[in-house]
């Protein structure tokens, strides 16, 4: 077995709803991340998919440390993370680095490409001294598929797909052992997300990285994952290998993410179920009681009002061993084949820039 990198549990992000100007007192919370559980190992790519709203980024932020959880444990090779500070917390910052959504957005754009990828080294410095700096960032520019000699060019005279590997190579700047990477493709064309995601995969086996994957679509992770994870209101509902989830998904709304998916080929649009979820998500305010996706699954029935339903492998499916005895947290898991297998996921194949 590969050991594990991250270990995460119980983890919790509340922000306060506050109420007055100068009293300010406690009227609720927003309930963004309300316990989440999982683990990444050494070299794996661990999907996690959602609606928008649904907690992706508040989870990715905490991993990185630009949030402080409410509550719960995120362990890194076995150690408790959330409690460190100083020079500990420092050093294991420096293994977890993000890429972030928005290639447009996330680079300053007074900096040139140099400053922007070269920025890491100046919290760690020992990563790369001041005259090998330039080097080191021309040699991860080459590494990302860009021309070193664009180092002292500024992020608009790049295209997104540029841009993103820009912040991709930032990320890769102090030679992490994790990243997580936010909805890195989704603001690109779909020809650029292959392009950046293939990239991935390949610095991924160059560099020995892990990877926490988010992404709102289903078919954009199974190119890329080893496991998926998916998440409604603030919980992780179901999770297994990719193949447990995308052709023996058990949980029903995972069934109906799958469901939406584009499918190429008519005959197979023909034959599959179409599952048309109900209503909005609900405010993550106010979570519904038992289980948190009741309010828009067609199976709910009354002990779905009343009980949590756990995240573990159904009692029905325990003793099947088979590819349907995954976790899901759902008291009728059962199968149900929404998406025709399609191998490699919808991703088309790299074309050059
Ligand atoms: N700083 C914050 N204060 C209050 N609510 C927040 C804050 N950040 C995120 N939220 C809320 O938490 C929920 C989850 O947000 P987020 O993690 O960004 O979801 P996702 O990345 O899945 O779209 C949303 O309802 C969002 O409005
Ligand atoms: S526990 Fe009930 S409401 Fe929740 S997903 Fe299962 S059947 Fe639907
Ligand atoms: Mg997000």
């Amino acid at each position: 077995m590969v050991e594990p990198i991250l270990e995460v549990g119980g983890l919790v992000k509340h922000y306060p709803l506050t109420q007055g100007v100068l009293f300010k007192r406690q009227v609720g919370a927003v309930k963004a991340v309300d316990g989440v559980d999982f683990t990444l190992h050494k070299g794996e790519t661990l999907g996690i998919v959602g609606e928008s709203g649904c907690g992706k980024s508040t989870v990715a932020k905490m991993l990185v440390n630009l949030e402080r959880p409410t509550q719960g444990l995120i362990k890194y090779k076995g150690e408790d993370i959330t409690k460190l500070s100083g020079k500990a917390l420092k050093s294991v910052r420096r293994n977890i680095q993000m890429v972030f959504q928005d290639p447009y957005t996330s680079l300053n754009p007074r900096m040139t490409v140099g400053d922007i990828i070269g920025e890491p080294y100046d919290i760690h410095p020992e990563v790369a001294p001041k005259g090998d700096r330039r080097k080191k960032v021309q040699d991860l520019l080459d590494v990302v598929g860009l021309n070193p000699e664009y180092i002292n060019r500024y992020p608009h005279q790049f295209s997104g797909g540029q841009r993103q590997r820009i912040g991709i190579a930032r990320g890769l700047a102090l030679r992490p052992e994790v990243i997580v990477a936010d909805e890195p493709v989704s603001a690109l064309d779909v020809s650029v997300q292959a392009q950046v995601i293939n990239l991935l995969d390949r610095l991924q086996s160059d560099f020995e990285l892990s990877y926490l994957f988010i992404a709102h679509d289903l078919s954009i992770v199974r190119h890329i994952s080893d496991r998926v994870g998916v998440m409604y209101l603030g919980r992780i509902v179901e999770i297994g290998k990719d193949a447990e989830i995308y052709d023996h998904p058990t949980h029903p709304y995972t069934q109906a993410l799958l469901s939406a998916v584009p499918v190429p080929d008519p005959e197979a649009r023909e034959h599959r179920e179409r599952i048309i979820l109900a209503g909005d998500v609900p405010s993550p305010t106010n979570i519904p009681s038992g289980c948190r996706f009741r309010t828009r699954c067609w199976k709910a029935r009354e002990r779905c009002a009343l009980e949590v339903p756990a995240l573990a492998v159904p009692a029905e499916f325990r003793h099947t061993n088979g590819p349907e005895a995954h976790d899901s947290a759902c008291h009728f898991a059962e199968t149900l084949s929404v998406s025709p297998s399609t191998p490699g996921g919808a991703v088309p194949p790299e074309e050059p820039e």
